[in-house]
């Protein structure tokens, strides 16, 4: 296998995210604790999950797992699903098993690093730009221009991490259009799905609308318990499934049972929990614009389309990287630097940050920011 770059993200994360006092980037919402979650389970699934035997479980993923991932699409039943280890391993997996040397792979920027060095440890990849200056557009007559005749994979995500981008349903839509007609696999990003500000911004799942299009989702985001470990692809194209539960037996074999069963039951109460989700961000956001407005010389705030985190500007002359060393040293709060979404394929902005607004008391750390401001900066 080529050698991957460090993941700049994960790297920052081991020097801070559990010694930082004030976690203020996180990009999954508020977790809970396993009796918070097994008091939405029936019986049934609670007696499942006290007596559940420890063994191996199938590679595609537990079958009651698949039945209930599948109800949260429109067109694919419970064998169009394979169940891996988070977001992550899918990702990994399916481009592996997507793209070989003299392939061609589309990424959108800014990305979840993963989605450009994976492919781009593999084959030739062209970078499509999300456009700061025009609210992150994605232009798709420049991802018609990047198609050529060996692109075999167009890969996205929306919500958008970081910017929190989500485009148009009928851009999403001509998107899978344009892929289908080149036979091209559409590899959808969808694990922010659901953390829509304005429910009418959902955006269909890519599985839904072709054949051939990865639906890639998991636990961790929208419903916040990425510590399951459960991510899933919903594809209709059973070979390119089976490929993947072949390319499984060599990284994880199966998912972890408990996981699996834990992972039904917050699947079973998705709709109330991502409800949840959706109030504790509304319910954060007048704090996050009352500093953002406290600071308006210094900031260029605005509230993502969906999903957990924003990414605001940096207007202040030190930059942004000097800023949020900064500030995680002298004050505990973290934020990620625009260096950790830098792009080997197109330009991306050089002043921004990531901030988190999904977690539970967000005042903490906003507070400690705005005293560091006022008196440290
Ligand atoms: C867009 C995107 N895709 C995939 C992942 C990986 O998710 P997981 O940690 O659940 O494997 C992340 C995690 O931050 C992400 O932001």
């Amino acid at each position: 296998m080529t050698r991957l770059p460090d993941f700049r993200l994960e790297t920052y994360f081991s020097r801070w995210e559990f010694t930082a006092r004030h976690h203020l980037t996180a990009s999954d919402v508020q977790t809970m604790t396993l009796g918070e979650l097994l008091s939405l389970a029936d019986d049934k699934d609670r007696e499942a999950f006290e007596n559940l035997p420890l063994g191996y479980t199938e590679t595609f993923g537990d079958p009651a797992l698949r039945e209930v991932i599948a109800q949260t699409y429109e067109n694919a039943g419970a064998d169009d699903v394979i169940c891996f280890a988070g977001a992550e391993e899918a990702l990994y997996l399916a481009m592996n098993v997507l793209l070989d040397a003299g392939d061609h792979a589309v990424v959108v920027t800014p990305n979840y690093q993963a989605a450009e060095t994976v492919p781009m440890a593999l084959c030739e990849v062209t970078g499509v730009a999300l456009d700061p200056d025009r609210n992150w557009a994605l232009d798709l007559d420049e991802v018609a221009a990047a198609l050529r005749p060996n692109t075999r994979v167009v890969s996205v995500n929306f919500p958008n991490n970081p910017t929190g981008k989500v485009i148009d349903a009928a851009d999403f839509t001509a998107l899978a259009r344009l892929c289908d007609e080149r036979g091209i696999h559409l590899f959808s990003d969808e694990v922010y799905r659901g953390l829509e500000a304005d429910a009418a911004r959902i955006l269909p799942q890519a599985a839904d609308l072709s054949e051939r299009a990865l639906s890639l989702n998991v636990t961790s985001k929208s419903l916040g318990l990425p510590g399951l470990r459960i991510g899933w692809i919903t594809c209709r194209d059973r070979e390119l499934l089976s490929r993947l539960e072949r390319a499984k037996h060599y990284t994880t074999i199966c998912n972890s049972a408990p996981s699996e069963v834990l992972a039904r039951i917050a699947l079973k109460a998705r709709e109330p929990i991502l409800r949840r989700n959706r109030a504790l961000i509304a319910a954060n956001l007048p704090a996050f614009e009352s500093f953002f407005s406290e600071f308006a010389d210094d900031f260029d705030w605005q509230a993502p389309d969906g999903g957990c985190v924003a990414y605001p500007r940096y207007l202040g002359p030190d930059g942004v990287e000097e800023f949020c060393t900064r500030l995680v040293e002298e004050a505990g709060v973290l934020l990620l630097p625009a260096s950790i979404y830098h792009s080997e394929l197109t330009p991306t902005p050089s002043d921004r940050f990531r901030i988190g607004i999904g977690r539970h008391h967000p005042e903490e750390g906003l507070a400690a920011f705005a005293q560091w401001m006022r008196t440290s900066r």
